[in-house]
């Protein structure tokens, strides 16, 4: 197959995956290209399968971004698929999911309509975007700084965007968060991902905020949580998805579902470039069934 891996030419030299699996997949016998979504000199008809990596910039042009989802189907087999990438680009799904039975992280959300305030006290929360990757303009704060989290609030809203307020899951500051990894539904590997915000700390204005990775043995409830998760998915579960879990006093909560762009942290587990590559095969050729139909 020709499979072109789509990164962004913000995030060029970024993304750690795109070595092992481009080579994964090469030794396979396909034909690998590693290009930009925004790139327009790109013709996405050479390609058998667009697959989604590293679109890490799509947070702040999410219209663009789904209008050449839109275009480049029409001309190529975009995996994960149009309507997944629809779907999970808005941490609004969280929503859907929580209504479907899943232990989500209690979420709070606001629209431009709403007023910056309406969310409940919490002794510890956090503010963040519901279009949002990375990180970004995402923060921690205690009661006593509600006033800060509320133009916090205020500024995403006014900027026309969505915004999600959570309770602060501390035991993350211990045991970190675990990113369990999928692919075609079937459990892959997972990792162990630091803790992130600082108390006092300022939103990262990187195109992602540092992480500190290691490889990681989930729990059972962590992939109880997980599969009832996939299970969840309108559509069922789609090539690949990531995901992220936090603890918490009541078992493991989702923070979020990952299935348009995550690292899928390739070099913290043997053999896992070679099951993807083989996952997307499967997921290519089934597909064609479906349209031969
Ligand atoms: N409710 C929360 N409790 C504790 N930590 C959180 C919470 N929400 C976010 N974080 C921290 O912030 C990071 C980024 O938040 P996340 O929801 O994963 O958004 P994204 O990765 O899409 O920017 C997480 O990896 C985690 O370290
Ligand atoms: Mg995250």
């Amino acid at each position: 197959m020709r499979i072109a891996l789509v990164t962004a030419i913000a995030a060029a030299g970024l993304d750690d995956d795109l070595a092992p699996l481009a080579k994964a997949l090469t030794s396979r016998g396909n034909t690998v290209s590693i290009v930009a979504w925004d790139d327009p000199t790109v013709s996405w008809s050479r390609f058998d399968v667009a697959l989604l990596r590293s679109t890490w910039d799509y947070t702040e042009r999410l219209a663009e971004f789904l209008a050449w989802c839109e275009r480049s189907a029409q001309h190529t087999r975009l995996l994960n698929p149009l309507e997944v990438v629809r779907w999970n680009t808005n941490k609004r799904y969280l929503a859907d999911l929580e209504r479907a039975g899943v232990a989500i992280i209690p979420s709070h959300f606001l629209a431009p309509d709403q007023a910056p305030d309406s969310f409940p006290d919490f002794a510890e929360f956090v503010v963040k975007p519901c279009v949002g990757a990375g990180s970004r303009d995402t923060q921690r704060y205690v009661a006593a700084q509600r006033d800060r989290a509320v133009a916090h609030a205020k500024r995403l809203l006014d900027a026309g965007r969505d915004v999600l307020v959570q309770p602060y899951l501390d035991q993350v500051d211990e045991h970190g968060e675990t990113a369990l990894i999928f692919f075609n539904g079937v459990f892959s590997h997972a990792i162990r991902k630091g803790p992130l915000l600082q108390r006092d700390g300022s939103a990262t204005a990187a195109l992602f905020a540092p992480e500190a990775i290691t490889p990681r043995e989930p729990s059972a409830a962590e992939i109880d949580l997980a599969h009832r998760v996939l299970t969840a998915i309108p559509g069922g579960a789609p090539l690949y998805a990531r995901v992220d879990v936090l603890p918490s006093s009541e078992g493991p909560k989702l923070l979020e579902l990952e299935l348009t762009e995550p690292s899928l942290f390739f070099e913290h587990a043997a053999g896992s470039a070679e099951r993807f590559s083989a996952a997307i095969e499967l997921a290519a050729a089934a597909d064609t069934r479906e349209s031969k139909r």
